[in-house]
């Protein structure tokens, strides 16, 4: 069972900075692996982590969208839940004691609904493998309507 720490609050606070320090402390004193999940569409995290993105949430469901209209072969026959969690594990950005998933946002207008829920599934199923769950949300209070932070042990 991890617990779960959620950043909450007006943009400019200083969430993305403390998600930061917090997930630094927690590998400094061992407490790691820890996930940290940026939620913020406008994806920061890494920065303050000192690593790079190679892809996003929103990124890898545009891409398993395209799998399915255009027909094409899924690999070994996966099913598309099954592709999909595969394609999760390969956006985890692994760096020293701790792995980063950035949620992202779509390519163009749109409302970014689905990478949240599949951010909230997914971050559910990744947090078995972690002591402890950081995640930076955007600002304001929508992400609780979304229950993106739905078992937050510390907001
Ligand atoms: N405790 C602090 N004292 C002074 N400046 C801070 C502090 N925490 C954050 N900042 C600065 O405030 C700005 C916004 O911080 P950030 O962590 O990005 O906020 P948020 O994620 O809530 O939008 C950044 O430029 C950051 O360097
Ligand atoms: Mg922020």
């Amino acid at each position: 069972m991890s617990f779960l720490i959620a950043l909450a609050g007006k943009g400019g606070t200083g969430k993305t900075s403390i998600a930061g320090l917090t997930v630094r402390y927690l590998v400094e004193r061992r407490q790691g692996p820890v996930l940290a999940v940026d939620a913020d569409s406008n994806a920061c995290l890494n920065e303050a982590l000192g690593v790079k993105v190679h892809a996003s949430v929103g990124q890898l469901r545009e891409s398993s969208l395209e799998t399915i209209r255009s027909g094409s072969e899924r690999p070994g026959g996966m099913s598309m839940d099954e592709l999909f969690e595969y394609q999760i594990n390969q956006a985890l950005i692994e760096a020293k004691g701790f792995d980063l998933l950035v949620m992202g946002r779509p390519e163009g207008p749109g409302c970014y609904c689905a990478a949240n829920n599949i951010i909230r599934k997914y971050t559910d199923i990744l947090a078995e493998r972690y002591p402890y769950v950081v995640i930076d949300n955007e600002a304001g209070m929508e992400h609780l309507s979304r229950k993106t932070t739905h078992k937050a042990d510390s907001e």
